[in-house]
């Protein structure tokens, strides 16, 4: 509950441990073997590539508009332009390219195409590159040395229609009587694989504004700079030269003053035709593009990037929706984030999270992960983690300390127990961080940093945003309305960062009218977004039945002050500083007008929240968890009903078990488990029953689990050890 002081600690600890002689030694050796080129780390020190002398290579299905666009790109930009076709296989072939394909065959085709495009050399060109290029694995490692890769992502269906207006009936794979539809989808595997951007394409747009599109996709690219991050306690902006980028905010979590990371130029907008392309795609496909949107190329590139989300968001997601989401009753619907491996909304990030933690690290130091938890934090924080794959998982060791008796030990990841409260676990932690005794000792000794993964990380706020613009898509793409009409959602909120992603979804052009917060009896956030004060003095937590939003410091509530007060990083460090020195503050009026226009509050009691589960599944069979109850009171209360609302679903009725019990007054329950997760499951007629919390019950109760004194020397022997097995055996 006050990550806001934890981080603090962790942030020393890495500093005194940057300046340890092992660490900068492998920081040393990292840069020094690395070019600039061959990887976009930001602890190297190139920042800008400029274009000088590079081509911009133009790649696409026929019909995408390779060789128009080109044309009005070379001529912007007052650069030569090549097309591929005419000016180099033509050329070298004597003969128009249909002709070649018509004598020789697809297969010879490719083959002698690749052959002519590994002679090719230009610079400083655009070049259209032909649609079947990309099948060709060596000639795109030879092209792709000479420039920027730039993918025209343009709709299969519209690439359909122009080339039968082209009167284009046959393209190169299309012999075997196979349609145009699978080519193309076969196709865009390779076009994702060499793409350095992409360049999304609505349907309708026209040749010239997918060229200002090609544009400013090159000028992203070559300014890296701009896409940096600044604390939310930053004084001045503008006059701060330092540069933080994307990877140094992933790795660091804190800003050194203590603020919040929040991109300086905030999110990218998103036109509607775009939006409605993304309203076509399925989840991972979705994430990709937005997350490539918000993640600069020279930070993740393109192909890793896609690598992570399709395994993020891949068989791991009980649901192939990812997010779906379903209608409730009247205009509310219920956005179920509940189907990843731990059952909690906190998955929608976890799972992609540790694989950028992982990439963005220093190739030479390990990390140990350790977070105190009580709840669901730490389930999804250890099924994210232990999914990393070979040397990633052998960098990141995590321990987790879990109040109650829990265990887990898969690969890289585990929990102990500890025979006291959370409080014990969390000043436990403190205290490891703030040891430069033992931060020391485990650098030197083992080439290990302590880290945290917690609730502030950008890394984990950055994957939200795609599930709440996912709701809109979804709604577009089912009628219930047109794209531009405005919804709301309703979020139960603890550490805000589920609510501040969807204020960033906003911001990126999803027409959400109002983010509705909803709180229980621990309700700061919403006395707060209701009068202004932020006060701590004489609160103390009282247990609830929605115990993953029981909150006094809402950390990321942080990132949002910055956001109405349109960046006011003097505003936010004197609130913040206040609320550290004298627990409150109280915002300038103008500003709550701000606030007040963006985010609407209200909070549930114990009682509201167990008879709306009741209700609910009387009037729908519809079976919801106490925070989604807690949504649903609050939306009920406060929605107009001029739009339609989105609840939050953020976890499946099974974590819940005993409180979903008392809601459905359902008596005589099982003592298993597993048998009262079979007895909701049979009551509920909505949702399904959550696969993988089931095998977990039933595999947990045959697994050995680790049991600790409440003493700090003993935690430290179990930290050690877990170092030890983490780390040791692999090197
Ligand atoms: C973490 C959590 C929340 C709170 O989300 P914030 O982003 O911290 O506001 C709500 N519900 C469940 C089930 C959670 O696990
Ligand atoms: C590539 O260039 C070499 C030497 O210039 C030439 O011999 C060869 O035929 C060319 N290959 C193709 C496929 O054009
Ligand atoms: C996630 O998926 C991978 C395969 O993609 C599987 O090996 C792993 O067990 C899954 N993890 C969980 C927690 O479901």
């Amino acid at each position: 509950y006050s990550h806001i002081n934890e981080c603090q600690v962790v942030l020393s600890s890495l500093r005194y441990l940057v300046t340890n002689f092992r660490c900068q030694l492998a920081l040393r050796t990292a840069r020094c073997y690395l070019s600039p080129f061959s990887s976009s780390k930001s602890w190297i020190s190139t920042r800008s590539i400029p274009l000088e002398g590079r081509n911009i290579l133009l790649m696409g299905p026929p019909g995408a508009g390779k060789t128009t666009v080109g044309r009005i790109v070379a001529h912007r930009l007052g650069l030569p332009v090549i097309d591929v076709d005419d000016d180099v296989l033509e050329m070298t072939w004597k003969m128009p390219v249909a002709a070649k394909l018509a004598s020789v065959g697809g297969e010879r085709f490719l083959e002698e195409e690749g052959q002519a495009l590994c002679n090719f050399s230009a610079s400083g060109c655009v070049v259209s590159l032909t649609g079947s290029n990309p099948l060709h694995s060596e000639a795109m490692q030879h092209v792709r040395q000479t420039g920027l890769v730039i993918y025209l992502d343009v709709d299969s269906e519209d690439i359909i229609q122009r080339l039968t207006r082209m009167k284009v009936n046959r393209i190169v794979g299309q012999e075997a009587g196979v349609s145009m539809r699978d080519i193309l989808k076969y196709r865009k595997q390779f076009y994702e694989k060499w793409l350095d951007v992409r360049v999304l394409c609505g349907t309708g747009d026209t040749v010239e504004e997918v060229a200002e599109k090609v544009l400013k996709a090159v000028e992203r690219y070559q300014n890296h700079a701009a896409e940096t991050y600044v604390s939310t306690r930053c004084a001045n902006v503008r006059s701060s030269n330092q540069k933080t980028h994307f990877s140094d905010v992933v790795v660091e979590g804190l800003a050194t003053d203590g603020g919040l990371y929040v991109p300086k130029n905030g999110f990218p907008r998103i036109d509607a035709r775009e939006w409605l392309r993304l309203a076509g795609m399925s989840y991972p496909e979705r994430a990709l593009v937005l997350l490539e949107k918000c993640i600069h190329p020279l930070d993740v590139c393109a192909l890793d990037l896609r690598t992570m989300a399709f395994k993020a968001y891949g068989s791991n997601f009980s649901s192939e929706a990812v997010a779906p989401v379903k209608h409730l009753n009247h205009n509310q619907y219920v956005q179920e984030l509940f189907h990843g491996p731990t059952a909690s909304f906190k998955d929608l990030a976890l799972q992609l999270m540790p694989q950028l933690f992982a990439y963005c690290l220093p190739p030479m130091c390990n990390y140990l992960i350790l977070v105190a938890t009580s709840g669901d934090t730490g389930s999804a924080v250890l099924s994210g983690f232990s999914r990393l794959s070979g040397t990633d998982r052998h960098r990141t060791g995590i321990e987790i300390q879990k109040l109650q008796m829990t265990s887990y030990r898969e690969g890289n990841a585990r929990a102990v127990s500890v025979q006291s409260d959370f409080d014990f676990c969390q000043r436990t932690i403190k205290r490891m961080f703030g040891e430069s005794g033992l931060t020391g000792h485990l650098a030197v000794e083992y080439g290990t940093v302590l880290s945290t993964a917690n609730s502030i990380n950008w890394a984990r706020l950055l994957p939200q945003v795609v599930y709440h613009s996912s709701a809109y898509l979804d709604l577009c793409r089912d009628g219930v309305i047109k794209f531009g009409e405005p919804i709301d959602v309703c979020i139960p909120t603890g550490n805000f960062g589920n609510a501040m992603s969807a204020v960033y979804a906003k911001q990126m052009g999803i027409p959400i009218r109002k983010v509705i917060c909803a709180s229980n009896h621990n309700r700061i956030i919403t006395d707060f977004i209701t009068t202004g004060e932020y006060d701590l003095r004489g609160r103390t937590l009282m247990l609830s039945q929605s115990p993953a939003i029981d909150i006094l410091k809402s950390s990321n509530l942080e990132r949002f002050i910055y956001h109405v007060s349109d960046g006011d990083g003097c505003l936010v460090k004197d609130l913040f500083t206040r609320l550290d020195r004298q627990q409150h503050f109280q915002v300038p009026e103008p500003l709550l007008g701000r606030i007040q226009q963006e985010v609407l509050a209200g909070w549930c009691s114990e009682d509201d929240c167990l008879a709306a589960i009741q209700s609910v599944h009387r009037q729908t069979g519809y079976v919801m968890d106490t925070h989604t109850a807690v949504a649903k009171v609050v939306a009920d209360r406060l929605q107009d009903g001029l739009c339609p609302v989105v609840l939050c679903s953020t976890a499946h009725y099974g974590k819940f078990a005993p409180a979903v019990f008392k809601a459905l007054q359902i008596r005589n329950i099982p003592e298993d488990p597993v048998e009262q997760l079979r007895k909701l499951g049979s009551t509920a007629s909505r949702p399904e029953m959550h696969r993988d919390m089931m095998t977990c019950l039933r595999e947990s109760s045959r697994r050995r689990h680790t049991v600790c004194q409440a003493e700090y020397s003993v935690l430290v022997e179990e930290v050690e050890n877990m170092i030890q097995d983490s780390f040791l055996k692999v090197m």
